[in-house]
């Protein structure tokens, strides 16, 4: 298994491995908002990688720009989509893909990844929720907007509502 940056080349495989991870309506709405993602110039700077075998993508994960009002350049990121094809998931996939995006996202000197997802599984990831930074829409479970710090202090730095990407700033999506 191999990750790398994913390619013009791959975006069919990505919506189509979405609308098969997430199944259903779900699955479409992800599978566009990933290539939605990838055409948005207020998301950059974007982070893309995919997960493949010799044959076929098997995971793919998203990190774009968050910004926030009143600071101009927070080194924020939102981690959405994630993704791992049904028949993969389970065999820690989804952790690797977290793991590199997080270690070249450190790299590049990001302080904070911002995730909204199931606690359950993102608590083992290191993200914890999160209040000070708050989410751009109300949300059903607020426990399920999350933050794992990438430098120490990060999380003291911020406070107000972030501002995500044209792409993902839609109601449904939150
Ligand atoms: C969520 C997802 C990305 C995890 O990827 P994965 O490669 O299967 O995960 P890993 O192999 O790294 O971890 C598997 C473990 O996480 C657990 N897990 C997976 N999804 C979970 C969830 N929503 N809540 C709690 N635990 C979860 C599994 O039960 C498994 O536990 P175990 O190690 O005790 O057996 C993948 O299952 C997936 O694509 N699901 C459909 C799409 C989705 O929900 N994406 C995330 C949206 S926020």
């Amino acid at each position: 298994m191999n990750i790398r940056p994913s390619l013009d080349a791959d975006k069919p495989a990505l919506r189509a491995l979405h609308e098969q991870a997430f199944g259903d309506e779900e699955g479409i709405l992800v599978g566009r908002l990933a290539l939605a993602l990838l055409a948005d110039p207020t998301a950059q700077p974007v982070l893309s990688l995919v997960a493949e075998d010799a044959d076929s993508l098997l995971g793919h994960v998203m990190f774009t720009a968050l910004t926030l009002d009143h600071h101009p350049t927070p080194q924020l990121r939102i981690m959405a989509p994630l993704a791992v094809t049904k028949a993969r998931q389970g065999d820690g996939l989804g952790a690797r893909l977290i793991e590199e995006g997080c270690r070249q996202l450190q790299a590049d000197g990001v302080e904070c990844v911002m995730v909204l997802g199931d606690p359950a599984y993102y608590s083992r990831h290191g993200f914890t929720s999160v209040h000070a930074l708050r989410p751009p829409y109300e949300l059903a479970r607020p426990d399920a907007w999350m933050a794992r710090p990438l430098a120490p202090d990060a999380l003291s730095s911020w406070q107000g509502v972030v501002n995500a990407a044209d792409a993902l700033n839609a109601r449904q999506l939150w």
